[in-house]
């Protein structure tokens, strides 16, 4: 037989994927995994939210319905845009997908051409490389300040004429940190010097400890550049809806549109009028998530701080970055066989000698976690 795709033989699959089952199955076959390898809120998803689809499957709204996702998601979504982000929107401007990591792949197919170049940020989530790839373009990858994990100049050095597109990711999963103004600034400056689009992914938004997120799409000069991308895994506890959306030029939407159309013609229905109740109903449960984020996160860090070891800053999601140095993928792998803790490897985020510890579990857990690690150190 002939090989199959020679574009995906070059694809890795997921490492968190690998990792999270590699621990279900030390866990099926009756060992005590901690899994902290997952990005996944372990609260359930709110009542109103969920009765708000159930309510709509009751009603019949079990069809197909409007390509770029219902009307009514459609304006609450370009309310919270203009409203929380300050970036100029109308609802023509905004498409819903299967989440956001849709969306990112939609908008990685609507913007480049084959064998145009996109730069991505190393630590960079899994998978925007394989994203870029699938599109037919070229991963650059560029490291974020070793310290900091902010942005300097040498950016401007990956730049050449093939590139068309910059991916940012703030609060960034796996280091956590919020990009400041000057590095947001700096992006802006280099995407308009060079005419770039930019993707600003901000699913990690509503989950900050101290400092304040701003989105890119709100720098004068970077509406038609940007493509913001959110959902509601993340803030709402719904990673199993399938539901996320962007933002970005009317053009732009069109052309994400030709892939949904020909792909997933649209994210399922009822779980829609869940995305609405979420987005307009009351917003103390993304408080409520949030506040026990930042109590894990606090007990985490001082756990790090106890074990001697260093972290990225934390300012956001829901990681502790450490530095273990090294064979990072070896670290993880004797956590989880002698610790029976699951992480992920740095390197799997194309930074080696980190690894990243998802604090997403309950204080309990967290707790013979960190007992666990201390002790395999
Ligand atoms: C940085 C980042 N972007 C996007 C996603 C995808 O989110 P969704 O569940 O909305 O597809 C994730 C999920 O882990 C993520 O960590």
């Amino acid at each position: 037989m002939r090989p199959l795709s020679a574009k995906l033989s070059a694809i890795a699959p997921s490492a968190t994927i690998e990792i999270t089952e590699k621990a279900r199955r030390m866990q099926a076959a009756g060992t005590d995994v901690i899994s902290l390898s997952i990005g996944e809120p372990d609260f359930p998803t709110p009542a109103h939210i969920t009765k708000a689809c159930i309510d709509a499957l009751n009603r019949g709204e079990t069809h197909y319905t409007a390509g770029k996702g219902i009307p009514e998601l459609l304006s609450a979504i370009s309310d919270k845009i203009v409203q929380e982000n300050r970036i100029p929107c109308t609802p023509e401007q905004v498409i819903v997908g299967c989440g956001a990591k849709n969306s990112i792949y939609e908008a990685c197919e609507a913007v480049l051409s084959p064998g145009d170049e996109a730069i991505i940020l190393d630590p960079s989530w899994v998978s925007y490389e394989p994203f870029v790839q699938i599109a037919g373009g070229i991963p650059v990858h560029h490291p974020m300040h070793p310290e900091t994990f902010q942005l300097d100049d040498t950016l401007v050095e990956k730049v050449n004429e093939k590139t068309r597109m910059i991916i940012i990711n703030t609060p960034s999963n796996p280091s956590g940190v919020i990009l400041n103004n000057d590095s947001l600034r700096l992006v802006a400056d280099i995407c308009q010097d060079h005419d770039l689009i930019v993707i600003s992914d901000e699913i990690y938004e509503k989950l900050t400890y101290g400092k304040i997120h701003v989105s890119i799409g709100s720098f004068p000069g970077m509406e038609d550049r940007t493509v913001t991308v959110n959902g509601f895994s993340k803030a709402y506890a719904m990673t199993g809806w399938r539901l996320g959306y962007a933002v970005a030029s009317k053009e732009i939407i069109a052309y994400m549109n030709k892939v949904q159309q020909h792909t997933i013609s649209h994210p399922t229905t009822f779980a829609m009028y869940g995305g609405v109740a979420a987005l307009k109903g009351p917003q103390e449960c993304v408080e409520e998530m949030r506040y026990e984020f930042e109590r894990r996160r606090s007990f985490v860090l001082k756990s790090m701080d106890e074990m001697g070891l260093s972290y990225a800053p934390a300012d956001g999601a829901f990681y502790a970055y450490v530095k273990v140095g090294g064979d990072d993928a070896k670290v993880a792998a004797h956590w989880l066989e002698k610790g029976h803790v699951a992480v992920t490897h740095g390197s799997a985020f194309h930074h080696p000698g980190w690894i990243r510890i998802s604090y997403a579990a309950s204080m309990d857990r967290l707790e013979e976690a960190m007992n666990r690690i201390s002790a395999v150190l």
